[in-house]
């Protein structure tokens, strides 16, 4: 494995990860890691493989064609989805996945209670309260139903969801997609304060001042491949990188 795709400490470690749909190789031998408490920030044109790369990972909703995710020390690529879940690794949609007919807190409950079945309803509403003021949700906005929050808001039900499985690494799938440049601000202290309670973070997002902003490090990936990794401010003047971007807008 390549120098840049291995340390001893890391939480995550995600090894020659390869994707395929017939013959497109959409994550095409991607590999990294992620410590504990990082943010790795992972950018790249439209379709260049960034929210394929959560799927394979997370195996929701499908598992990756090939390749090996350590979590915590331990193989997971063959476990099932909610078994991921349940050790730690949660994930958030590039498209909102809350239930418009379902509250904000309702929404929370129905993300704890598919991965862990059987547990106590009262402590799980405790759990998705607990959530949801975690991600900063008004508390007097709980039993609103999700269709009549704004897109801001929907995004914190999404985020709670996940956040409400006590999480060691989340993958957020352009949280700021959607939103004004002040909500982008309010994403952006959501994504630290999350930092801040100890959860690493993969982090893909097309706001580019946002990515390089709270990233630790920044991975870029084209047509499926990992093209350039390290520090963000270095990565983004990378040519490789550049030349990606520019031949993507052409
Ligand atoms: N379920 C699928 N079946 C077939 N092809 C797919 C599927 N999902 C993704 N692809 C293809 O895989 C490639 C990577 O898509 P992906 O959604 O991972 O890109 P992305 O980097 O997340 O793009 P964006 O920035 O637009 O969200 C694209 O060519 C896409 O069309
Ligand atoms: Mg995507």
């Amino acid at each position: 494995m390549r120098i840049d795709a291995i340390d001893d400490d890391a939480i995550l470690t995600v090894s020659s990860l390869t994707k395929c749909f017939g013959a497109l190789r959409a994550v095409d031998d991607v590999s990294f890691f992620l410590k504990p408490g990082e943010i790795l920030g992972i950018a790249g044109p439209n379709g260049s493989g960034k929210s394929t790369l959560f799927n394979a990972i997370t195996r929701i909703p499908f598992a990756a064609t090939s390749g090996v995710v350590i979590f915590e020390g331990h193989e997971v690529q063959d476990l099932p989805a909610h078994r991921i879940a349940a050790l730690g690794l949660a994930r958030t949609f590039q498209r909102e996945t809350v239930f418009p007919s379902f509250s904000a807190i309702d929404n929370v409950l129905l993300a704890i209670e598919q991965t862990r079945r059987g547990r106590n309803h009262a402590r799980d509403v405790h759990l998705a309260e607990q959530a949801l003021n975690v991600v900063g949700f008004p508390a007097t906005l709980h039993n609103w139903k999700a269709a009549d929050l704004p897109v801001f808001l929907r995004k914190l039900v999404m985020i709670a969801g996940a956040m409400a499985l006590d999480p060691k690494v989340i993958l957020l799938d352009e949280p700021a997609s959607s939103l004004t440049p002040a909500e982008i601000e309010r994403m952006r202290d959501v994504i630290i304060h999350l930092r801040n309670m100890g959860t690493a973070i993969l982090l893909i997002e097309h706001v580019l001042e946002l990515l390089t902003g709270v990233s630790d490090r920044l991975m870029v990936l084209d047509q499926g491949r990992k093209i350039a990794s390290g520090l963000p401010e270095a990565v983004v003047r990378d040519p490789l990188v550049v030349e990606a971007y520019l031949g993507a807008a052409a």
